[in-house]
């Protein structure tokens, strides 16, 4: 009978969920039958007090240009474009965009928005001020190095995150939770904590809570090669817990900068190489440090003493075009 009921239960909850994943959505000003895919982070943000807050936050000015990722159905969208000169909106689902348009016509602001159809990271995108968004979480790590370390000079970005992923981007060395992607968006701009934001006030409701941060470039940043740094942060956030000795004194790595330093690779040299890694170490005191404890002046100087040294990370480590500086890639998460 247990057994019977439970098979109905889980019927009946099945059935609810996709029904859910697939409301008659309204807005007010439009209704939509839309289903949502999770696996295109599709959980749309209804409580119109956070939308308020979020767009308060972001201190747009009515001469703004806003990128907007992954508008959805438009709540966000229609609040930015009220606020804002102009709104650039990258979505990868046309059934959205048909959704968005449509509202925004009712709305009287379609000459305001421009809509980008495709994929947020494979997109070049064109001039903005500031960003404003609910981002797939799945593409949090990549995007934010895109933005942050993207060709464009823009005032802030206020971003909707997963609370886990918000809390790491906000933490400090020696927290538990500051890890490579923390350090690499440290370098180059500031973050600041708005709010947490409940799951319930997404639809259909996700399995985690959500933070608001805004991320705001440096005025001034160092004089490091960026692609450069970001190889050097690669292999110190190998394992993060380990020590930077035992990290760099590793066969395969010693082996791997030899080349990328173009030394000779016989294997006198591979040993004296490695104690010259081994000798920039002791002579910063860094031996025995993690890197998940060292602030980024730490990892800036440690840097500048392997480059004087001759031993670089990056095969363009050596080469200081703009180009160079602006390398992306998608491992920042370690
Ligand atoms: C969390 S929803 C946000 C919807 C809306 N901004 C809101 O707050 O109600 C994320 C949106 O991003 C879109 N999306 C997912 N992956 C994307 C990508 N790689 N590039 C652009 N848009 C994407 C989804 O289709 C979805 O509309």
């Amino acid at each position: 009978m247990m057994r019977v009921f439970g098979a109905t239960r889980r019927h009946v909850v099945g059935f609810i969920s996709r029904t859910i994943r697939s409301v008659r959505k309204i807005h007010g000003d439009s209704e939509e039958n839309i289903r949502f895919y999770k696996s295109r982070g599709q959980h749309i943000l209804i409580n119109p007090r956070i939308l308020n807050d979020i767009v308060r936050s972001s201190a747009i000015n009515p001469t703004d240009t806003v990128l907007e990722i992954g508008p959805g159905t438009g709540n966000l969208t229609v609040k930015l474009l009220q606020a804002a000169h102009k709104v650039i909106a990258v979505e990868l689902d046309h059934r959205m965009v048909d959704v968005l348009d449509k509202r925004v016509l009712h709305h009287g602001l379609s000459s305001k928005l421009k809509v980008i159809r495709g994929d947020a990271l494979r997109t070049k995108f064109p001039h903005f001020d500031t960003v404003v968004a609910n981002i797939p979480y799945g593409i949090s790590s990549p995007l934010v190095i895109k933005l942050v370390y993207g060709a464009i000079r823009f005032r802030s970005a206020t971003l909707m995150l997963q609370k886990e992923f918000a809390t790491r981007l906000l933490a400090n060395p020696g927290d538990s939770e500051f890890n490579r992607l923390a350090l690499n968006v440290k370098l180059l701009a500031d973050v600041e904590f708005v709010m947490d934001v409940s799951k319930r006030d997404f639809l259909p409701c996700p399995k985690v809570d959500s933070s608001v941060v805004i991320i705001r470039p440096k005025d001034q940043v160092p004089d490091v090669d960026l692609r450069e740094w970001r190889a050097f942060t690669r292999t110190c956030f190998n394992t993060k817990n380990k020590t930077l000795g035992a990290t760099f004194k590793h066969k395969r790595k010693v082996m791997e900068l030899l080349k990328l330093s173009n030394a000779d690779e016989d294997k006198g040299k591979c040993q004296s190489f490695k104690e010259k890694i081994v000798g920039v170490l002791k002579t910063g005191g860094f031996e025995d440090k993690r890197p998940s404890k060292l602030s980024v002046e730490d990892l800036l100087h440690l840097l500048s003493l392997f480059n004087e040294a001759g031993i670089y990370f990056n095969e363009s480590g050596k080469l200081r075009s703009e180009e160079d500086r602006l390398g992306i890639d998608n491992d920042d998460n370690n």
